[in-house]
């Protein structure tokens, strides 16, 4: 990256504002973009744009990139395969990548259970087919989800996501057959309960559910994130998730844990349900598996995967050539550069970080994360928890400006999540921090 323009700029450039102007004519404006500038190129945990300015990105494409932008091993992985075969569809004529990956899958997968892979292209289409796959193998067709949840924007992952506006708004009617129940958001608990003395009233509440709403033999399959992304990095106490598993293995419910966004290095873990010790029946993963190619998968139990009839589950593009080469280098690439253990590096330091910070601006109610999954959120005031949206908004702005690329999350729209890259070097970790701090300042006075 050749130029490091942090202060006083003023954005988009030249370049992007014409960009911006061409995109408004032909793109739909449901498509927005929460900033005004277009990318060129991007290295490691760099952004620049088509004008030349440099940003550090602390939204990883949204969680996609925890290997770091272009790694090379990648990159030449990609151009190899794509000089001798970009598709064939792997349902008509099959290709070892494919194969490959699969076999590498399985064998990180958690649990010592023999397991099975499909692969598809994101990460509602990995969730459609997990239900599929439940259904299948069960028999019965209900599904569980958690309020705070997020699961993609197609019609049934829209059904099982929980935040109103702008996922599901206007969009409705939704799919039939899925259940909500709190989850285990204790800075916010439903339950106007504080942990560890509420007894986890979040899991007792399942036998009146299972009495009051729906037959647990109705239910095929419960899906929970294990750290909950887009509802802003709920961290579940370490008795929940276990506990969920328990209930199901009792009923005889399917637990998915969609990996999505946790997936991949990111809590430290190659999957954060590791951390909790769980095996899942059927994971659902995309996002950072492949570097920014386009793919996702299902790693289920055997016996689940093998349930549907052969034909019954499929895709033109699933497990794209390019996309699987791309994943296998990926994985090797964050194993041989230990990328899980700088994910707990990187998290400390972010931690130690904002803790200091929360000292003097008391609008951070919260400091929540795990490994590098880290999110503050912002309050009016510490006793009220009222959600202080707006001035998430204005941080988010104010870090924008000095050249820091950070998002927000949360169904009140007062979190700022943090999923940069993990190969980002301690020096940019740092002035990421500063940028982060001097925008607090800026916005609060
Ligand atoms: C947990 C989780 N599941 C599913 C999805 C949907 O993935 P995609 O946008 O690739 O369809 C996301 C996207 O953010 C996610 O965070």
């Amino acid at each position: 990256m050749s130029k490091h323009n942090y202060a006083n700029d003023q954005y988009p450039g030249p370049k992007s504002a014409e960009l911006l102007q061409r995109k408004q004519q032909v793109v739909a404006r449901g498509i927005s973009n929460s900033t005004p500038i277009f990318i060129d190129s991007a290295s490691g945990a760099m952004l620049q744009d088509v004008d030349g300015n440099s940003f550090i990105d602390f939204y990883g494409g949204i969680g996609v990139l925890n290997a770091g932008h272009c790694p090379k091993p990648v990159v030449n992985a990609i151009c190899e395969q794509a000089e001798k075969l970009i598709h064939t569809c792997f349902m008509v004529t099959m290709y070892e990548p494919y194969v490959t990956l699969a076999e590498k899958l399985v064998s990180i997968a958690p649990g010592s259970s023999p397991k099975k892979v499909m692969l598809a292209n994101s990460g509602a289409e990995a969730v459609e087919n997990a239900i599929k796959f439940a259904r299948a193998a069960t028999k019965k067709s209900g599904i569980i989800s958690f309020e705070c949840a997020f699961h993609g924007r197609t019609l049934l992952t829209m059904t099982l996501t929980s935040k109103v506006k702008p996922y599901k708004h206007g969009f409705g009617p939704f799919a039939p057959e899925v259940y909500k129940v709190p989850s285990a958001y204790c800075y916010r608990c439903y339950y106007k309960s504080s942990y560890p003395q509420c007894g986890m009233h979040c899991l007792e509440k399942f036998e009146r559910f299972f009495a009051a709403e729906v037959s647990p033999e109705s239910i095929a399959a419960l899906i929970v994130e294990p750290v909950q992304g887009e509802g802003g990095f709920i961290v579940p106490p370490k008795e929940y998730l276990p506990g969920l598993k328990a209930i199901c293995e009792k009923y005889g419910i399917l637990f998915i844990a969609d990996e999505v966004q946790t997936g991949f290095g990111r809590t430290g873990k190659m999957f954060a349900i590791e951390n909790w010790n769980v095996e899942p029946d059927l994971i659902t993963v995309a996002k950072s598996i492949a570097a920014g190619m386009p793919l996702s998968g299902i790693i289920g139990k055997a016996e689940i995967m093998d349930a549907p009839e052969p034909g019954n589950v499929g895709g033109t593009y699933g497990g794209n050539p390019l996309s699987c080469s791309a994943a296998v280098e990926t994985i090797k690439f964050m194993e041989e550069n230990n990328l899980l253990d700088r994910a707990v590096v990187i998290g400390d330091i972010v931690m130690n970080r904002l803790k200091l910070m929360q000292e003097k601006y008391p609008v951070i109610g919260d400091i929540r994360g795990i490994g590098a999954m880290i999110a503050v959120e912002l309050v009016k005031n510490p006793v009220s928890k009222e959600p202080a949206k707006e001035i998430t908004s204005q941080i988010i702005a104010a870090c924008f400006k000095r050249g820091l690329i950070i998002i927000g999350a949360g169904i009140f729209g007062n979190v700022i999540r943090m999923l940069m890259p993990l190969v980002i070097t301690d020096e940019t970790l740092t002035k990421a921090l500063d940028i982060l701090e001097d925008s607090f300042a800026e916005v609060l006075g």
